[in-house]
């Protein structure tokens, strides 16, 4: 799956995007975004692709779930940036005790649900993940900032 992701890599340096024959929604402005639903980022590495985002769908979406402070789940994919938007929402909704995502690794009172939403790169979800060695910011706040330019 590395390999295949550098070929991709080295393969999209040679051609202009625009120069790719798009039969799907025949618009070249199309972003792409890292899929998998994985346990950790090694996982998500190993059993996940680049994949190219169509239609309305056109925001990296992530979501990391967190039991006992503890990594347990992680999801991105493409998403529709409402779509995207109204389940990040969830992050901090109601009181602060109750909100969703609580990223810390000192929060054990329940689980933790955190999403963000981005578009300023392909490997923008990946990238999101990986800060902390791969179970995301510790900060609700990061999870929460504006990701989407
Ligand atoms: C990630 O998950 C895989 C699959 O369950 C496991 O084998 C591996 O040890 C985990 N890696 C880390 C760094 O936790
Ligand atoms: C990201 O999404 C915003 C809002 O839909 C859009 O204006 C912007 O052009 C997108 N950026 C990229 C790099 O696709």
């Amino acid at each position: 799956m590395k390999i295949f992701f550098l070929l991709s890599v080295f393969v999209r340096g040679q051609y202009a995007p625009t120069d790719f024959p798009d039969t799907t929604t025949g618009d070249s402005s199309d972003i792409s975004c890292w899929h998998c639903d994985a346990v950790n980022m090694t996982e998500c590495d190993n059993i996940g692709a680049m994949k190219p985002c169509l239609g309305e769908n056109q925001v990296c979406m992530i979501e990391v779930r967190k039991r006992e402070g503890e990594l347990e789940q992680i999801c991105m994919g493409c998403k529709s940036r409402r779509a995207c938007l109204d389940n990040k929402k969830q992050n901090s909704k109601g009181k602060w005790k109750n909100h969703q995502c609580r990223p810390e690794a000192w929060w054990k009172r329940a689980p933790s649900v955190c999403r963000q939403c981005c578009n300023d790169s392909d490997n923008c979800a990946r990238d999101f993940v990986l800060i902390n060695d791969g179970v995301g910011p510790l900060l609700a706040s990061e999870w929460n900032e504006d990701l989407i330019i």
